[in-house]
């Protein structure tokens, strides 16, 4: 049986998770792939923290060189977040001829196009299922099963912290500060809220979902954006009232004036199917000129969730390495298209 030896970067929430799903399925994920994943090094901050993982001894490191600089180290997981140093991280991975799994949001809004340069060669994947949606697999589906289709339209619930506050508001009255601390204990929550609170977070898997709905190249500040966090009660009340639910939204539209993309708080009526998207969960409503209209649902945050995406991406990207074709449903040419001007 052949190993394939594999590098995480973080044991967080995610990396936790990830840890978990590859040790109780690794038979499962051995059959299903013909490849034994062996976890080899694991980069973290704090070596000497206690993370309820029985870990092998001496797989725990706080230099990322034992990862990046490992030859024998395949497959790099990056599970920790952000744009510092994990960029460099994964380019430096991606530069060796590691394949490259991530659920990393900001990064692939900022430097998703500079990365997916680096895998021309096609000695790497760069896989990104975890960074939109969880545990949905939204990022296959407009890359590989909606491939034949001119999409027109993806509108959906892209944060689970947001939906569980509004849900949590709505349903019980709860005051904001105290659904976010909730969402927080539930490991949904980004390192620092603001960016679910404020929409960024869900802005930025706006822009993912419309690069690659678009075959194109949209970033993070293209998208117009407006988050939660000044919606009241009395606000919830009223839309209860009249009968309708508040949603944050991301919506991506191709209009004659360009392409269409923003993020923002939304009146839905009760009946509408995303009206009943509830607490962490997550959906995606894509409208493709083929197919027609098709709806995604799951989980959007979440430790084993996430790592279901995460570890359903590791074994892709080890099959490709058997195989020999790395880099195969990496996504490597755009095309320039005009965005629609949105106002702020
Ligand atoms: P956590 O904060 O729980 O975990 C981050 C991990 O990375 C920790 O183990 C931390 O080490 C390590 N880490 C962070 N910075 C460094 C550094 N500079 N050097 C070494 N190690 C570092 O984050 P999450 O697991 O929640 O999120 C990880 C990624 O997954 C983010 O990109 C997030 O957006 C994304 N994501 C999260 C989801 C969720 O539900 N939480 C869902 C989908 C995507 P230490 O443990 O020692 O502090
Ligand atoms: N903070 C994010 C959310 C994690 O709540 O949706 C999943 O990307």
């Amino acid at each position: 049986e052949r190993v394939i030896k594999i590098g995480l970067l973080g044991l967080g929430t995610v990396g936790g998770g990830v840890y978990r799903v590859l040790q109780k399925n690794a038979d499962l994920i051995a059959r299903k792939t013909g490849v034994r994943l062996e976890v080899a090094g694991i980069l973290v901050r704090d070596v000497g923290r206690d993370r309820g993982l029985s870990l092998p001894p001496g797989v725990l490191t706080d230099r990322p060189e034992d990862i990046l600089d490992d030859h024998t180290i395949q497959i790099v997981v990056e599970v920790m977040g952000g744009t510092g140093p994990a960029f460099d991280y994964v380019r430096r991975a991606l530069k060796r001829g590691k394949s490259v799994v991530t659920a990393n949001k900001d990064m692939m809004a900022e430097h998703g196009k500079e990365l997916f340069d680096l895998t021309r060669e096609g000695k790497s994947d760069l896989l990104f299922e975890a960074s939109v949606a969880g545990g949905i697999p939204i990022i296959r589906v407009l890359k590989q099963c909606l491939a034949a289709n001119r999409i027109e339209a993806v509108m959906g619930i892209l944060n689970g912290t947001t939906n569980y506050m509004l849900t949590r508001m709505t349903a019980e009255g709860t005051d904001f500060q105290t659904v976010l601390q909730e969402a927080q204990a539930l490991g949904y929550a980004e390192a620092d809220p603001t960016n679910d609170v404020e929409g960024y977070d869900a802005a930025r898997k706006t822009a993912i979902l419309a690069s690659i709905a678009f075959n194109t190249r949209i970033s993070f500040p293209a998208v117009y954006v407006e988050g939660i966090s000044r919606i009241t009660a009395e606000d919830i009340t009223y839309a209860t009232e009249l009968g309708y639910v508040i949603k944050l939204l991301g919506i991506v539209k191709d209009t004659p004036e360009g392409i269409e993309v923003r993020t923002h708080p939304a009146l839905l009526p009760r009946q509408h199917p995303l009206a009943a998207v509830n607490d962490v969960f997550n959906a995606i409503y894509v409208r493709g000129d083929a197919v027609g209209e098709t709806m995604f649902y799951g989980r959007g945050a979440g430790a084993l969730p996430t790592a279901s995406a995460v570890v359903a991406d590791i074994m892709d990207a080890a099959r490709n390495i058997v195989h020999r074709v790395p880099g195969i449903i990496s996504c490597t040419c755009f095309e320039e298209r005009p965005l629609k001007e949105m106002g702020r």
